[in-house]
């Protein structure tokens, strides 16, 4: 070894960072710079993470203006809120979720977070402090940052399959037999609608089936609400969620308002947890409080502050529910569209939400980006959102000889 090596070594021993390892690059960020620089004029970006209307933009809804208009000349402070963040916003969210006064369960609780993924963390730290060494199981695929969110908090993750991307369908009988085989206690992670990243749906009385058995087996459900309203309205898609509002003794639920009131950098969400006594319910209120301190020590104000001023005026929430009825019957108008260009796109018509993922080899899809400008992400989701009535067609003569995944 020479001396400059040794000395390295010596040096990065005694450096805080010393440990460090490389990191790879987030596959999405890198897909969205590549397809910002491809000059082709034909060029369909599917790779995104959020709406695009038919210019391919994505704007703040009016409503949301408004909204801020209003915080402007009347908001009279931006003391701390305190560490529960805005409470009118975790309440007239709740309604939004739940049904009005929670949907009338009893002992509950809730905090703000900076978005769904603060409410994921969150939710992960409580139960990694409320019950070490319980499993969380979750779908594959699943949102990729699911995993290591319950990683980093240290809940042991069990996987189970619920979904044959091949024939582009729901596996509902791997989903009941990964709730048979999980120990009591464990908690099952849930997306409440417009399933990311395969749009796959479950039927009302598939929810219903769902809950029966969680609660005959003692398992506990911890949805996940970042779609609510894109697929079939707002309280359709809620009947996930709701399924379990009277039959669990707990859930946790994290809630997202990035995508449904188009507020994604403003970083707005919020935690529920379901408790079976009053105690219960503020023992769990406690940490969450502890925890939150921690890591944020307030959440930010601004997103909850725009999604309560519309939530509690009746003109802004009837123009919040048009303008997300537009985002919803755009994605399934063009749902509709590509599953009528080809019999092998047929189920995308029955799945919601702005993704799916299409039965393509990683090779299928970088030949698509490569040929033809076509981009995605390398698991073979698109963004339904990103296309446009005049290039569904040509995204399905380009994909279709492609499809077919073991
Ligand atoms: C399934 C799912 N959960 C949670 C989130 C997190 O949303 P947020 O941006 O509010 O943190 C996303 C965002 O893409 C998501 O797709």
């Amino acid at each position: 070894m020479s001396t400059t090596q040794a000395a390295d070594m010596a040096n990065a021993a005694l450096s805080p960072f010393g440990a460090l390892e490389h990191q790879p690059g987030d596959a999405l960020l890198s897909l969205i710079v590549a397809c910002a620089a491809d000059p082709r004029p034909d060029k369909i970006d599917l790779g995104v993470g959020v709406y695009r209307d038919a210019k391919g933009e994505t704007p703040v809804l009016d409503c949301v203006k408004l909204a801020e208009r209003r915080l402007v000349e009347e908001q009279g402070s931006k003391a701390y809120l305190g560490a529960d963040g805005n409470r009118v916003f975790v309440s007239l969210l709740g309604d939004v979720v739940f049904g009005e006064g929670m949907g009338g369960r009893s002992y509950h609780t809730a905090l703000q977070t900076p978005g769904g993924t603060g409410a994921l963390c969150l939710g992960a730290e409580l139960i990694a402090r409320g019950n070490p060494g319980r499993s969380i199981w979750m779908g594959e695929p699943t949102w990729p940052n699911h995993a290591p969110i319950f990683r980093k908090a240290g809940v042991p993750i069990k996987t189970y399959e619920y979904y044959d991307v091949a024939a582009m369908r729901v596996r509902f009988d791997l989903l009941v037999q990964a709730l048979e085989q999980a120990e009591r206690g464990d908690v099952f992670l849930l997306h409440g609608c417009c399933h990311n990243p395969t749009g796959a749906e479950l039927t009302g009385d598939q929810w219903q089936e769902i809950s029966r058995i969680m609660s005959a087996r003692g398992l506990v459900p911890f949805v996940d609400v970042a779609y609510q309203g894109l697929g079939d309205g707002l309280a359709e898609d809620a009947a996930g969620v709701r399924a379990f509002l009277n039959t669990a003794s707990q859930a946790l639920v994290a809630v997202s308002c990035s995508k449904n009131f188009g507020i994604y950098r403003e970083r707005t969400g919020a935690l529920y947890v379901l408790a079976e006594t009053a105690d219960e319910a503020a023992r769990c209120h406690e940490n969450l409080v502890s925890l939150s301190r921690v890591f944020w020590s307030m959440p930010p104000d601004h997103g909850a502050a725009i999604v309560a001023a519309i939530l509690e005026n009746h003109e802004l929430k009837q123009m919040w529910r048009h303008e997300l009825g537009e985002m919803r019957d755009r994605i399934n108008s063009l749902r509709g569209q590509l599953a009528a260009a080809h019999p092998a796109f047929a189920p995308l018509a029955s799945q919601r939400g702005m993704f799916a993922t299409l039965p393509l080899s990683p090779e299928a899809v970088l030949s698509l980006k490569e040929g033809h400008g076509v981009y995605m992400t390398l698991s073979g989701r698109i963004n339904i959102a990103g296309l446009g009535a005049e290039t569904v067609s040509r995204f399905a003569e380009l994909a279709v000889p492609l499809l077919g995944r073991s």
